[in-house]
């Protein structure tokens, strides 16, 4: 059967893909950043998945406010890099799973998620940056990857407690798949950041980092988050931060955490990268 090895919670901005493309990584400015991320780099090495599950928020790229699915899972066989406008990032496409994909979409479908189903789907940065970050600049990435998506565009977006029992649909479903294969769960996005408006550029470093303890120590309370508290304490864009919890609901009830790593700024927001496996 199919067994869910690890998760892993990052941030997504884009100019952590940029710094990367263009070979800047060791600038005064993004050296501690990527300093932090190495021993995380090291250890995904080490425990490679065959298939990846990156859940994030597709920013207008692929989807326009035409047509706004809460959750979408990609089930085709390639997903291309996104033009966001600058044309798309030179990184390998994504290889999906289609056999699994459509597996975790009756699964869950069946469970009560009603899911988008994507045969086409470009993904943007929300997707390609985590792939980065966990993996480097490979001429094809190591593993197979299965984009979900899930809206924080447009409010309403999902409370923090749907995401949460999301992942643990998506647990279920990976575990009652008979083929011997390991996966990974990513969630993306935020930590604290505004865009636009009067508190543009807000972080707040403290907030981020008691949701990044609180992954592990007490998933109960983040659960209870609710939308208004993300956005007074994180911004307007720190709604992202409740895909983590598709990636947390994924895992076991007890889990340790195997990297932790927090940086600011990235950008105009808080960078956090952390991994955690279930405990028993
Ligand atoms: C930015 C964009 C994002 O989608 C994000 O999650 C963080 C930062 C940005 O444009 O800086
Ligand atoms: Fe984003």
């Amino acid at each position: 059967m199919a067994k869910l090895i690890y998760g892993l919670g990052t941030s997504h901005v884009p100019s952590i893909g940029v710094t990367i493309d263009n070979g800047k990584t060791q600038d005064p400015y993004w050296k501690p950043l990527f300093d932090g991320y190495k021993p995380a780099r090291q250890w995904i090495d080490e425990h490679k998945p065959d298939v990846v599950i990156v859940v994030y928020n597709d920013h207008a790229s692929s989807f326009s406010l035409e047509l706004i699915p809460t959750f979408t899972i990609g089930v085709a066989p390639i997903f291309n890099p996104a033009d966001e406008g600058y044309g798309p990032r030179q990184v390998p496409p994504a290889i999906g799973d289609p056999e699994l994909a459509w597996h975790l979409a009756e699964s869950l479908i069946l469970n009560e998620f009603d899911m988008t189903i994507a045969n086409k789907l470009d993904i943007d940065h929300g997707c390609t940056v985590p792939l980065s970050i966990a993996f480097d600049q490979p001429e094809q990435w190591p593993c197979k990857v299965i984009p979900l998506c899930v809206n924080v565009v447009q409010y309403p977006a999902p409370t923090a407690k749907r995401c949460f029992d999301l992942g643990r649909a998506i647990r279920k479903a990976v575990e009652s798949y008979d083929k011997d294969i390991t996966v990974a769960i990513f969630g993306t996005g935020g930590l604290s950041h505004q865009l636009q408006g009067e508190r543009a550029g807000l972080i707040n470093a403290e907030y981020d980092q008691t949701f990044m303890k609180n992954l592990s120590e007490d998933p109960e309370t983040l659960k209870k988050t609710s939308h208004l508290e993300l956005m007074r304490e994180c911004g307007s864009e720190g709604i992202e931060m409740v895909m983590w919890l598709v990636m947390r609901g994924a895992l076991g009830e007890e889990v340790k955490e195997t990297f932790s790593f927090y940086h600011v700024p990235a950008s105009n927001t808080g960078a956090g990268l952390v991994i955690l496996e279930d405990k028993y």
